[in-house]
């Protein structure tokens, strides 16, 4: 295989030269923002909604992006061009750029522009649907998506100390309200009913183009959602640009709704695929 090419500040590099200085902020202090962003058809999927959010995320923590939107897409378009791969992952960073006292950013944001090969989740987790924990956390500043995962990396760790197939895990806010997972959105049915969370979470592509799918299905309700209401729930399911919609059928050690994933949860998985597949072929 061809070594991978990476974007890096100016230039593109192969992956095993690409490198930031030790002295980068996003390093020394986790100060940076960044999208993930997967192809269909070898075309960025919502590519502007990316980057829309790209911009939000650094607005909210008072970074400026280094290039335009449409400068972006572009350097996007190019990575993917260099490296060939069937179906990729896409990954934006920009980060506070090198600091000389460790702390004061010099106003030179680092950009750096990565494609991998897209890397599925096995297919029995849509087959027999997956099961996932809940942990009372909240992510710090959760509109915007920062590189901060350490809080997930925890969580994660935690609840497969308990249970090793455990996939993704659910945050509980301090006012009991459930509001996304550690890299994913949630929803949850009741009955012909679909829920999911209004605030305090990560607006994810995804979940956009979910709830738009859904509308003229189902009833939809974006407002807060209670653990407590859980237990009466029918169906459950997690969103993200690589997972797309991943049923869930076990919180918490219990089964959800009738044990096994339900119809609604299907018919929008058979939608999501189509809307993909028609995006591919456009
Ligand atoms: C905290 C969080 N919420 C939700 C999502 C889902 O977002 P998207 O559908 O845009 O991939 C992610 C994706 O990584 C995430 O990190």
């Amino acid at each position: 295989m061809n070594t991978p090419i990476y974007f890096v500040n100016d230039r593109f590099v192969p992956a095993s030269e690409a490198s930031l200085p030790v002295t980068d902020l996003g390093i020394m202090r986790g100060y940076a923002v960044f999208e993930s962003i997967r192809t269909y058809g070898g075309k960025p999927f919502r590519l502007d909604e990316h980057l829309v959010r790209l911009e939000k995320s650094a607005d909210r923590v008072g970074l400026s992006l280094p290039r335009s939107r449409a400068q972006l897409a572009e350097v996007i378009l190019d990575t993917l061009a260099r490296n060939e791969f069937a179906e990729a992952t896409i990954r934006v960073i920009v980060t506070g750029g090198e600091s000389e006292n460790f702390f004061t950013p010099t106003g030179k944001p680092s950009l750096i522009v990565i494609a991998t090969p897209l890397r599925p989740y096995p297919q029995a987790y849509y087959q027999q649907g997956v099961k996932i924990a809940t942990a009372e956390m909240e992510r710090c500043l959760p509109e915007a998506k920062t590189t901060a995962y350490i809080l997930g990396e925890m969580a994660l760790r935690q609840a497969r100390s308990h249970d090793p197939e455990i996939v993704e895990v659910l945050y509980v806010d301090r006012h009991g309200r459930v509001t996304e997972c550690i890299m994913s959105n949630f929803f949850a049915f009741f009955d012909d009913v679909l829920v999911t969370p209004r605030e305090d979470i990560l607006y994810g592509v995804t979940r956009q183009a979910v709830l738009k799918l859904a509308e003229p299905l189902f009833q939809v309700e974006v407002r807060d959602v209670l653990l407590s209401e859980l237990q009466n729930a029918s169906e459950m399911f997690i969103t993200a640009s690589v997972k797309e919609i991943m049923p869930v059928t076990e919180l918490d050690g219990v089964a959800v709704g009738k044990g096994g994933y339900g119809p609604n949860t299907r018919t929008l998985m058979d939608a999501f695929r189509e809307m993909a597949d028609r995006f591919a072929k456009e």
